[in-house]
């Protein structure tokens, strides 16, 4: 087994919401993700995969919790001591135009961390740097002096992920990435996420809830219930041999390419209770964890 490049133990968010009543938003999350290893995270709306994607970025603190990065504990890392870490480890949200800025080149945009980190001397080594990073996204480098405007939503993310790759990071937390896109367009931008992966050695945790992509994309699968991992596993461990019953009827929903099969599925229904979000994760197989009593 190798050294983890990141470990999540016991987290958990609560938040204080409408009239007080407190929000669990994530509850005693732990897992590790591997270097170069691809995590899918999948559940419902509100189950805690954005949060979870929040409290690893620091973006948010936990309210209990332990998260390891490149060996080092860094949910009691003060801000400002975080600056190397922020280096290691980036992120890509859902929507690609909230996450540029409308008055700056796009060019400038994808080169700012470069800057911040001091990684390039100069203008021109910055430019013809930005210039690779268009070209391996898949993007004409003469775009560079170009707006947020002028681009369509898949080019959009490809500058995001740019950016994101731009200071050779070694995780990229992606969150929905591809949600928000054309689906005539998904498939290219899962791609290149795939791709990228090989190329530059990278770890995704990767928020999703297009199952069929996490199961072409993913080396790994967690799935999130109102806070909680309930099940973790190899892809094709969880695909083939479901054990949850959320997990199950996630599943069951997805459409099969096939007419005739697609006839005969039966989407299954589940609505969870206490009992079935309380135990621990307990394993069934080799790496395939599931939450018990
Ligand atoms: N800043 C916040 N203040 C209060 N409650 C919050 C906040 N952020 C998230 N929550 C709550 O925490 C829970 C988990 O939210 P989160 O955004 O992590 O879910 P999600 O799995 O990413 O959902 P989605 O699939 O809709 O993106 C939800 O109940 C949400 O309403
Ligand atoms: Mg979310």
């Amino acid at each position: 087994m190798t050294t983890p490049l990141l470990s999540v133990k016991n987290l958990s968010k609560t938040y204080r919401g409408p009239g007080g009543k407190d929000v669990l938003a994530v509850r005693g999350v732990s897992f590790d993700l591997a270097p170069r290893e691809i995590l899918g995270l999948v559940g419902e709306s509100g189950s805690g995969k954005s949060t979870t994607g929040r409290l690893v970025l620091r973006l948010e603190d936990a309210t209990t919790g332990e998260i390891t990065f490149n060996g080092q504990r860094i949910d009691t890392l003060p801000q400002r001591a975080l600056r190397p870490v922020r280096r290691e480890m980036q992120v890509v949200f859902q929507d690609p135009y909230a996450a540029l800025n409308p008055r700056m080149t796009v060019g400038k945009f994808v080169s700012e961390p470069m800057e911040i980190h001091k990684i390039t001397a100069g203008r021109t080594e910055t430019r013809d740097r930005v210039a690779d990073l268009f070209k391996q996204v898949g993007l004409d480098p003469s775009f560079m002096d170009r707006y947020p405007h002028e681009f369509s939503g898949g080019q959009r993310q490809r500058i995001n992920i740019a950016r994101a790759i731009s200071i050779s990071p070694k995780l990229i937390v992606a969150d929905e990435p591809i949600t928000a896109l054309d689906v005539s367009i998904q498939a290219q931008i899962v791609n290149l996420f795939s791709d990228l992966q090989e190329q530059l050695g990278l770890a995704y945790l990767f928020v999703a809830h297009d199952l069929a992509m996490v199961r072409f994309l993913c080396h790994r699968v967690a799935v999130m219930l109102r806070g909680r991992i309930v099940e973790i596993a190899p892809t094709e461990s969880l695909f083939q041999n479901a054990q949850h019953p959320y997990t199950q009827a996630l599943i069951s929903a997805i459409p099969i390419p096939d007419p005739a099969r697609e006839r005969a599925r039966r989407a299954l229904s589940y609505t969870p209770d206490e009992a079935a979000l309380s135990g621990e994760l307990r394993e069934v197989s080799p790496g395939h964890f599931v939450l018990q009593a």
